[in-house]
C-alpha cells in the first residue's frame, strides 16, 4: 500500500472541509487534532481554500490534502501550499499526470465500472467512489469490489454516523469521506469544540465497531 493508502487504513475517515483563510484552518485543524483525528481534505470550494490549506499543512501532526481539484493547475497551486495528497471528484488524466510529475498521491473518483477499468489501466489501486451514496450506499461498493477485487474504496457522499459502519464493514473499503464531521454551518459559524465532539464521538463509533468485530 502507498503512504496515503496506509493513513486512510489507520484512520478510516477522511474529513472532507470547506474552509476559507489562514485563521479559521488552523482553528479547524486543531479542532479535528483535539478529536483525535490527524487526517482531512480541504476542498477548493471558496476563496480563501488554500490560505487554510497552508496553515493546516503547518499545524504539527495534520496530513492534509486537497480536494476537488480539477485541473493539473490546481495541482500545481495546492502542491504549493503543501497538501500531501490530492483528491478528485472524478478520473482525469492531466489531475492524476500533474500529481505523479510532483511524485504527489492521488486518489482520483469513480462511479462507473468504466471509471474503475480506466482507474486499473492507469495503474490506480485505490479511488473515491463519489457520489457513494446515490450510487446505492454500502451495496454499491459490493457491486463494484466483485469484478475489481484488488482495488480500495473511499466512499464519499452522503456519508453519516448512520451508514458509517456499514461502509467499514467492507474489506475493499480503506476509509470513509464526507463533510459530516465538520459541516459548512459549523465551520463558518466556529463552533471548534462542536466539531471536537463529533470527530470524537466518530473515533469512538470506529473503536467499538473493532471491538465488537475482534
Ligand atoms: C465531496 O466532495 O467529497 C462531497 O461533497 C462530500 O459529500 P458530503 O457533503 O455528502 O459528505
Amino acid at each position: 500500500m502507498t503512504l496515503l493508502e496506509d493513513l486512510l487504513a489507520e484512520h478510516r475517515l477522511l474529513p472532507v472541509l470547506t474552509v476559507a483563510g489562514s485563521d479559521n484552518g488552523c482553528h479547524l485543524g486543531r479542532a479535528l487534532l483535539a478529536g483525535g483525528l490527524p487526517l482531512t481534505e480541504v476542498t477548493l470550494r471558496v476563496d480563501g481554500a488554500l490560505d487554510a490549506l497552508e496553515a493546516m499543512a503547518a499545524l504539527d501532526d495534520l496530513v492534509v490534502g486537497a480536494g476537488t481539484v480539477v485541473t493539473a493547475e490546481q495541482v500545481d497551486r495546492v502542491v504549493d501550499a503543501g497538501a500531501a495528497f490530492v483528491v478528485s471528484p472524478g478520473l482525469g488524466t492531466a489531475v492524476v499526470d500533474r500529481c505523479r510529475q510532483h511524485g504527489i498521491p492521488v486518489l482520483p473518483g469513480v462511479a462507473t465500472a468504466s471509471d474503475l477499468l480506466r482507474a486499473v489501466e492507469a495503474g490506480i489501486d485505490a479511488v473515491k467512489l463519489f457520489p457513494a451514496d446515490l450510487l446505492g450506499g454500502p451495496a454499491a461498493v459490493k457491486a463494484f469490489a466483485g469484478p475489481f477485487p484488488a482495488m480500495r474504496f473511499v466512499p464519499t457522499g452522503g456519508v453519516r454516523p448512520t451508514n458509517v459502519s456499514a461502509y467499514l464493514s467492507h474489506p475493499a473499503v480503506l476509509a470513509v469521506g464526507g463533510s459530516w464531521l465538520a459541516p459548512p454551518e459549523l465551520v463558518d459559524a466556529g463552533r471548534w469544540e462542536d466539531i471536537t465532539r463529533r470527530t470524537a464521538a466518530a473515533v469512538r463509533q470506529l473503536d467499538d465497531d473493532s471491538e465488537r468485530r475482534a
